[in-house]
């Protein structure tokens, strides 16, 4: 495998097609994820239009929805169906293969990027910080990146309280690899996902710092929220989708708190 090819068990996983309805519930947390990921690009990016960078943004459902809020967004994914996906999506999202270590915009050319998917699958910490460079590379002065991660701890909460398969030899030999070493290595089954790395929050704020940026905010994503139970019907009702997001929003910077989510969210700029 070259050094800017993708991992073909990754690219078997994506090429299922299954990612395109993972945010609506394909996978059961996927809702509370959507919306608080939009909460946080909404409470920091600068007012549209302006021009956003979707990095492994798969089939586009967050570039299309700043597309309709009138940001101007460019989609880069290294799966060709997600490319197209994007595209389709909305007519003013513009897409192409590529690949986040390697991208082909021109230096200071965006306001925001995102990498919201990247920082999953760079196994290596060597290109998890190139990803990062080159967001920093083509961001403005001061312009903003969002990293999402896996936190290290996601496939132990979720295969022990959620999935109930932690006693499963395979499951636990996996899980344990992935509590020591961040290295998940997952078989591709839709509910177990595939090969990946599992972050430290701090460890997550070291490598955006070492790749120039100032140090970030660090969140958690959905919040304890992600390991609730029938978590369709209870996302369903009002009263218990408001509690799922307000108790996100109570602990989403204590820092004792950051790995009990699914998903972290590093918010940093570069230099002004
Ligand atoms: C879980 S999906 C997330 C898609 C979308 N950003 C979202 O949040 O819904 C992870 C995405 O990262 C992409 N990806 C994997 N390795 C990548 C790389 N080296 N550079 C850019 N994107 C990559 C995958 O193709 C996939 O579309």
């Amino acid at each position: 495998m070259g050094p800017m090819e993708l991992d073909p068990s990754i690219r078997t996983y994506y090429d299922r097609g299954k990612e395109a309805d993972r945010l609506s519930g394909g996978f059961p947390s996927g809702p509370l994820e959507l919306a608080r990921t939009k909460e946080i690009l909404e409470r920091h990016l600068p007012p549209p239009p302006a021009d956003v960078l979707d990095v492994g943004g798969g089939p586009g459902v967050y570039a299309a929805w700043l597309a309709d809020r009138g940001y101007r967004v460019h989609l880069i994914d290294p799966v060709p169906l997600h490319v197209e996906q994007a595209a389709a999506a909305h007519g003013e999202v513009t897409a192409e293969v590529g690949d986040a270590r390697a991208l082909r915009g021109a230096d200071g050319s965006a306001d925001a990027v995102l990498l919201l998917g990247p920082m999953y699958h760079l196994v290596e910490r060597d290109d998890r910080i190139l990803a990062l460079r080159e967001a920093a590379r083509v961001l403005r002065p001061g312009g903003l990146m969002f990293a999402a991660a896996i936190s290290r701890f996601a496939a132990l909460m979720d295969l022990l309280v959620r999935l109930d398969r932690l006693h499963e030899p395979e499951i636990a030999t996996m899980v344990e690899r992935s509590v020591t070493t961040g290295v998940f290595e997952g078989p591709g089954e839709a509910e177990l996902f595939t090969t990946s790395y599992f972050h430290l929050p701090r460890e997550l704020a070291a490598e955006v710092t070492a790749a120039g940026f100032a140090a970030p905010d660090l969140l958690q994503i959905e919040g304890p929220g992600f390991l609730v139970p029938d978590f369709e019907n209870r996302w369903a009702d009002e009263n218990r989708r408001e509690a799922m997001l307000q108790a996100a929003r109570w602990v989403e910077n204590e820092p004792e708190m950051l790995a009990a989510s699914s998903h972290l969210m590093a918010v940093a700029r570069t230099p002004a």
